[in-house]
């Protein structure tokens, strides 16, 4: 592991040049998600199939001795260090994106696990930027995990995404489900996570797909999740399933079959919400069945259900966009293109592909013009490899 040894010393030298030398410095990783399936089903009691990625965050922290907060980022040079405090932790515009690791502070103290120092914490991302494979959920994670270790608490990786996942919505304002937090928590090497998210109960499936590649294709088309439509999309759903609890009684969207979906389909007064609905409900089937047929060693079929996905996302929820749209159609005509599908929240952001490793090249190369000559600038691609959980590196 030359290569992470390097990383670390890097990362120590640029800490003391920001912070100052001594002390007890440590550095910590945790990763980014992409999620192979199982889209805008979280919130609504439904399966997801993510899995944490190679690429995430690092961060290099030491204690001080008083209460001040103190937080430099890599990728943000230009807002220097930001200094808060632990007394009155609250959402401050000025503070930027030092609101995402406050926000966790905030919700583990809300929990009883309440920092009893200040701290100096340096963050380098190697996750492009507002690209849906959750940048800011894998600071959060992180953040929970140096006070973990930093200051001997004893929560678990689960906890530690519900302290994620609320300072999302509480503190940033982001009505997210768990799927990204628990994704990156509980991550591990070459597995993905079939996740209920209506009970948390999990497994670990593995992805050994010889001869084939996980490819990240990036729109480069940012998209900013708490102004995006998606708490609008979240209330849409919250509203379909009231309507068709005053006909039956149902816990949730992802509790129904799809022919329980449609004998009830009518108590929702709009098409639109109609249509948001029956998204949720049979994007949560074909998870159960994408895994299923994972399982089965039946890859041609997962990837039919990731394009599947796709359509759904596309015509029914209405997430998908111009861009993404370009750059999972163009993957559909490459040879060897297992499946493809928008991954992430939407709006912009990146589509997962799954291809043969021989074809990968070619998907870059093809996709790569169409997308360009479509839209008019270069999308990014990442051949990605599926990593661990978070952890203290040294
Ligand atoms: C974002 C949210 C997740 C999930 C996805 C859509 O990534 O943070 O909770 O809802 O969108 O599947």
């Amino acid at each position: 592991m030359e290569n992470e040894k390097t990383t670390i010393e890097n990362l120590r030298k640029q800490f003391a040049d920001v912070f100052g030398d001594g002390g007890d410095v440590r550095v910590y990783f945790a990763p980014g998600r992409v999620n192979l399936i199982g889209e805008h089903t979280d919130y609504n009691g439904g399966h997801v199939f993510p899995c944490a990625l190679t690429i995430g965050t690092y961060a290099v922290a030491r204690k001080r001795d008083d209460r001040k907060l103190r937080m430099y980022s890599v990728n943000f040079p230009q807002s220097g260090v930001i200094e808060s405090s632990l007394d009155g932790l609250s959402y401050r515009a000025e503070d930027g994106w030092t609101n995402y690791p406050k926000g966790v502070l905030w919700a583990a103290a809300e929990r009883g696990f309440a920092a009893d120092r200040g701290l100096d914490i340096l963050y380098c991302g190697t996750i492009p930027n507002s690209s849906g494979l959750s940048s800011s959920a894998s600071i959060e994670v992180l953040t929970g995990e140096i006070l973990r270790d930093m200051f001997g608490f004893t929560y678990n990786g689960i906890t530690n995404a519900k302290i994620g996942q609320r300072a999302e919505n509480a503190f940033i304002g982001v009505n997210c489900g768990i799927m990204d937090q628990f994704a990156i928590a509980m991550g591990k090497k070459d597995h993905a996570i079939f996740l209920d998210t209506a009970t948390l109960a999990y497994e670990y499936a593995p992805i050994a797909m010889d001869g084939v590649k996980i490819v990240i294709m990036n729109t480069n088309h940012k998209r900013g999740l708490g102004e995006s439509k998606y708490n609008e999309r979240r209330a849409e759903c919250e509203e379909a399933l009231a309507e068709m609890q005053t006909a039956a009684a149902i816990p949730s969207l992802g509790a129904l079959t799809e022919a329980e979906f449609e004998a009830m389909a009518d108590a929702i007064a709009s098409p639109v919400r109609r249509r948001r609905a029956k998204h949720a409900v049979y994007e949560n089937r074909r998870t159960i069945r994408a895994v299923e047929a994972l399982k089965q060693g039946d890859l041609a079929e997962f990837g039919r259900l990731m394009n599947e996905s796709h359509v759904s996302l596309r015509d029914d929820y209405e997430v998908t966009g111009r861009e993404l749209d370009t750059l999972v159609e163009a993957a559909w005509k490459v040879p060897g293109v297992i499946g493809a599908r928008m991954t992430g929240a939407g709006f912009g952001g990146c589509a997962v592909c799954l291809v043969k490793e021989e074809n990968v090249e070619q998907l870059i190369r093809e996709v790569g013009e169409q997308y360009e000559r479509t839209i008019g600038y270069p999308a990014t691609f990442y051949v990605v490899e599926i990593g661990d959980g978070p952890g203290r590196l040294g």
